[in-house]
């Protein structure tokens, strides 16, 4: 088998790189090398890199030729970022997913677009997304994404293209950049400066270990049915105060160094999905968060060669715009 992966150099998507090539799958990988994606992180994996966009309809034509499915990675994907500058999210997220689509409608192929949890929005304590639900989105990341799905279903609907889409619930483990929350906690607590945590930090979040969400996205590439959606979380739902503390204690970090910072505008409390539809395909997440989250800190202060690079340049100047003005309240 020959596949496509989209932003094959970022994290979820070079983790499932390497799964892939390890069962003996010939993969080709579409990477745009944004600030997220680095080759690095595909280091000893057998694959073929193009570097290139999704939205450039002759990067995808020729990087999908000989190839038996597309499994879409490509996105930007950080909340954050997506409240300071929307529209690079619309562009790749909406515009490269359906230029993807196109490709997938010419050529006949399976398309497994990756998405998120996050397009249901805000979920009430005690109640679990299933993938009928109302997409709500709160932040243009989400409303990317949803716009995204959307447009899957509607050309399995008016094309039959066999297209099926996953909504992960949040990631965490090896090689992730370190804007999100937990390998941002974890290198600052590493290195001795402050964790900014959103409002009361009393948000709670469904962990999923990344080669779980990477097992269940090869499930529903291979056996998934067409038009068809699957949540994938692991239901280990955590407040993020949790997560810092747990990180400060694995770091041997000293607890002052959590600081309440401004609310991110729009900013969720809840997500929580229910998976049963793809458990009955056979799916289970085998890592527990607790143990995923030791080994997950015990990468970051092993690999500082992967992380400290990253945290320069580009990286700086988001922090700062990000970052400064919050904790110099905080
Ligand atoms: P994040 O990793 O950005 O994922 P998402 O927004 O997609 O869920 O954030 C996870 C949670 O952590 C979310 O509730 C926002 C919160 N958070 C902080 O409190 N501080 C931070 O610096 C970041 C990046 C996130």
């Amino acid at each position: 088998m020959r596949v496509l992966v989209t932003g094959g150099c970022g994290f979820v998507g070079s983790h499932f790189v390497r799964r892939l090539a390890a069962g003996g799958v010939e993969v080709v990988v579409l990477d745009k090398l944004t600030y997220a994606g680095n080759p690095a992180n595909l280091e000893g994996v057998e694959h073929e890199l193009r570097v290139g966009d999704i939205a450039d309809p002759e990067a995808v034509e020729a990087a999908a030729r000989g190839c038996e499915a597309i499994v879409n990675f490509a996105a930007e994907t950080h909340v954050d970022r997506s409240i300071l500058r929307a529209a690079e999210f619309v562009q790749t997220d909406v515009h490269g997913t359906l230029v993807l689509l196109e490709r997938a409608r010419e050529s006949g192929v399976r398309l497994v677009q990756v998405s998120t949890d996050e397009v249901y929005g805000d979920v009430q304590p005690g109640v679990d997304a299933t993938e009928s639900d109302p997409l709500r989105p709160s932040s243009p990341y989400a409303a990317s994404k949803a716009g995204g799905d959307l447009l899957a279903l509607a050309f399995v609907r008016t094309f039959a293209v066999d297209a099926v889409v996953t909504r992960g619930s949040n990631t965490y483990g090896p090689n992730q950049y370190p804007e999100k929350l937990i390998p941002l906690l974890a290198t600052n607590a590493l290195d001795g400066v402050p964790l900014p945590l959103y409002g009361d930090g009393r948000q709670t979040r469904d962990w999923l270990h990344v080669a779980d969400h990477c097992a269940a996205i090869e499930l529903v590439l291979r056996e998934g049915a067409p038009g068809e959606v699957y949540n994938a979380g692991a239901g280990d739902e955590r407040a993020n105060l949790e997560v810092a503390q747990r990180i400060l204690e694995l770091t041997a970090a000293p607890p002052e160094l959590v600081r309440h910072v401004q609310d991110r505008p729009g900013h969720d409390r809840r997500y929580s999905l229910d998976s049963s539809k793809l458990r009955e395909l056979g799916w289970s997440p085998e890592r527990g968060f607790e143990a995923g989250l030791a080994e997950t800190v015990a990468w970051y202060r092993d690999n500082r060669a992967w992380w400290e690079p990253l945290k320069s340049g580009e990286y700086l100047d988001y922090y700062r715009r990000q970052y400064e003005s919050r904790l110099a309240q905080g």
